[in-house]
């Protein structure tokens, strides 16, 4: 089937599902919904429309980036919008299509909203959610909308338009589009992506490779694999447009095992390019050809780093090695390679398609378009998102996120992941761009974004992270072998409450020796926590070594739990909560803690209604 008839064939199911004549059922069955229970919520609402002998159809879509909502289900019916419910279980799901789809009754007050041309008096529509209205999805287009293990909804939303209009131009046409728009690397050192593929078309060897590095390393980033899961053929669509573009045929996803969803979508997506003539010879009737595979990696977060992800795939241990020569040059079997990141190449296709000015419209000077994060940690609304490049810190947290929940302050975002590093709260007007997150000495990295709220730990948050990358440390460097260990060990004491004022200066000092002596990435920027930290809350490590003290309740070594004789009303609750029986008193009498008992497990802290439970 040529693509004109493909594409035709895909609007006409498309247009078709659009204006279904049953209910329309959509369920969010990412990693994320099923770790909330999507499954067992799509089974219920399976059995429900049996029960009532109501016809309707199903259909799998990717994450929508309302985690916080997860399971997460739309329903549509004829003529009408979407309708959102979310935070659903089996029994909420059934009292829910029951009363929409049998007796006509929506149960507005569980709606989320709607989505689509219609509206429905009373539901926010999705686009004017405060979560939703400061974004733009330009690599997300897809997710949460189409069944990404149906190729035709793909292209009928435009999809393989953009590698069509590449093929009708020269491949260096094509570097100048990317260049024009001011692409940068997604994957964290925010390299000009029109310029890589420019230095790698040139190099003189016939044989080159195009990588996707889908390792995704980062604790707490989870950006690539939510739009493999909910769109594998953008990115896939991205990697063609680059092979043409440098002129090369074969290319390889690397992919951690770990992500198992996301590896079977890619493997049904690539059958059906397959299927299609969109792999093979002759691509779209030009003479292009292009080969791809699938490398799984044992998720070692170094394999995330180019020269060591190349080393994996020629089956060698995952180690980074020096450069020059770069992979451009010399790069997967000593043959010029181009490495981009999931999100940079998911652009790609709407960049050709869109034009390069278009996607420059978005961002800043220096930083183009959007960027996707993972926001997660002490806020209320955590998600995937993407946002244009230089919106406000401040937007992120409080509209997008919604805030700190709990009434809490804010204290620090952490970017980057654990290269990263964590900026106060006083600096939420700071724009979230490359060159200003590096200013404030962290990095945008690949988009993990934590928020910290005032029960966070300082010097435990870098501890933590540490404690990630001197494990994570290939160990082929000495400053990164040793240097992240011996900052650990300093870590560990501080929080032990074995301190020493001199370990300020040595923290800095081992800091410095890292970051200039490591050969790779990995440990150049593992001190970006403990520097940020010691930038903007030193008073806290001065708290631990000098006073001996935890500001914020975290070191257990450095407080204890005590009771407020006059707030407390003897109500019992910390006392019957107690894991371990620490908490002694009679009914409606102040209660007290036994010190030698209590295991510091913060329960008693947490259930007391009359802030009557005192960190010390
Ligand atoms: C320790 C380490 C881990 C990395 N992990 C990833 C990763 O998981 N995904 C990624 O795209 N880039 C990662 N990078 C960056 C890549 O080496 C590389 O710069 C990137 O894939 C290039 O693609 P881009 O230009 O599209 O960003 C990592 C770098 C280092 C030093
Ligand atoms: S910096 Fe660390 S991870 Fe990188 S090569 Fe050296 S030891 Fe290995
Ligand atoms: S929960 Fe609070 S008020 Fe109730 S007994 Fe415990 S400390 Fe006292
Ligand atoms: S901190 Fe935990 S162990 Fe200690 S008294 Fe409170 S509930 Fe009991």
């Amino acid at each position: 089937m040529d693509f004109k008839t493909l594409k035709s064939e895909a609007e006409r199911e498309w247009k078709a599902l659009q204006n279904l004549q049953q209910p329309l059922i959509q369920i969010g069955l990412g990693t994320c919904g099923k770790a909330a229970g999507a499954e067992e919520v799509y089974c219920a609402a399976q059995k429900t429309l049996q029960q009532i002998g109501q016809p309707g159809r199903f259909m799998e879509v990717g994450c929508i980036g309302m985690c916080y909502l997860e399971p997460l289900l739309a329903v549509r019916k004829p003529h009408g919008p979407f309708v959102y419910f979310g935070k659903l279980d089996a029994e909420k799901t059934e009292k829910i299509l029951v009363s929409f789809l049998r007796d006509d009754d929506l149960l507005k007050e569980w709606a989320v909203c709607t989505l689509g041309e219609e509206t429905i008096d009373g539901i926010p529509r999705f686009e004017e959610l405060p979560m939703i209205k400061p974004q733009i999805r330009i690599a997300l287009r897809n997710c949460g909308l189409i069944d990404p293990e149906d190729i035709k909804h793909y292209i009928a939303r435009g999809g393989y338009e953009g590698l069509r209009k590449a093929l009708g131009m020269h491949p260096e046409e094509v570097i100048r589009e990317i260049k024009a728009s001011g692409l940068r690397g997604r994957g964290g050192a925010g390299f000009p992506t029109g310029l890589k593929w420019e230095l790698a078309g040139k190099a003189p060897d016939p044989t080159k490779y195009i990588i996707c590095n889908a390792d995704e390393g980062d604790p707490g980033a989870f950006m690539d694999r939510s739009l493999l899961e909910g769109d594998p053929h953008s990115v896939l669509e991205g990697m063609l447009i680059g092979a043409y573009a440098i002129g090369c045929q074969e290319g390889y996803i690397y992919i951690r095992a770990e992500y198992p969803l996301a590896i079977k979508r890619l493997e049904t997506a690539i059958k059906q390019m397959n299927q299609y003539g969109l792999l093979g010879q002759n691509i779209l009737g030009r003479p292009f050809r292009f080969q791809l595979r699938i490398k799984e990696g044992a998720g070692a977060f170094v394999c995330g780093e180019e020269t060591a992800l190349m080393a994996s795939i020629e089956g060698g241990r995952g180690m980074p090695r020096p450069r020059p020569p770069f992979p451009a040059i010399q790069g997967l079997w000593g043959k010029p390679t181009n490495i981009n990141n999931v999100e940079t190449l998911a652009n790609i296709p709407a960049i050709l398609t869109q034009g390069a000015s278009w996607f420059a419209g978005f961002g800043t000077e220096k930083s183009k378009g959007t960027k996707t994060f993972s926001l997660a940690g002490k806020v209320k609304r955590t998600g995937l998102i993407e946002v244009p490049l230089g919106i406000r810190l401040g937007e992120i947290i409080n509209q997008i996120g919604g805030g700190v929940p709990k009434g809490k302050k804010l204290k620090a975002v952490q970017t980057g992941g654990p290269s990263g590093g964590c900026i106060p709260f006083d600096l939420l007007d700071l724009p979230v761009d490359y060159e200003s997150l590096t200013a404030a000495g962290s990095i945008m990295g690949s988009g993990g974004l934590v928020v910290m709220d005032e029960d966070t730990c300082m010097v435990d948050i870098p501890r933590y992270f540490l404690t990630f990358t001197s494990e994570e440390s290939c160990g082929k460097c000495l400053p990164c072998r040793l240097g992240t260990r011996q900052m650990l060990d300093i870590l560990n004491d501080i929080c032990a409450g074995q301190g020493y004022p001199e370990d300020i200066a040595l923290l800095e000092n081992i800091n410095e020796t890292v970051q200039k002596g490591a050969l790779c990435g990995l440990g150049q920027t593992a001190p970006n926590p403990v520097r940020t930290t010691l930038r903007y809350f030193r008073p806290e490590y001065e708290a631990h070594i000098v006073n001996k003290k935890c500001p914020a309740g975290i070191c257990k070594p450095l407080f204890h739990y005590a009771i407020d004789v006059e707030k407390c009303n003897g109500c019992g609750v910390c006392a019957r909560k107690c894991p371990v029986r620490a908490v002694r008193g009679d009914k409606k009498k102040p209660h007290s803690i036994e010190q030698d008992q209590c295991t510091k497990c913060a329960t008693c802290y947490e259930v007391c209604k009359f802030q009557a439970v005192l960190v010390c």
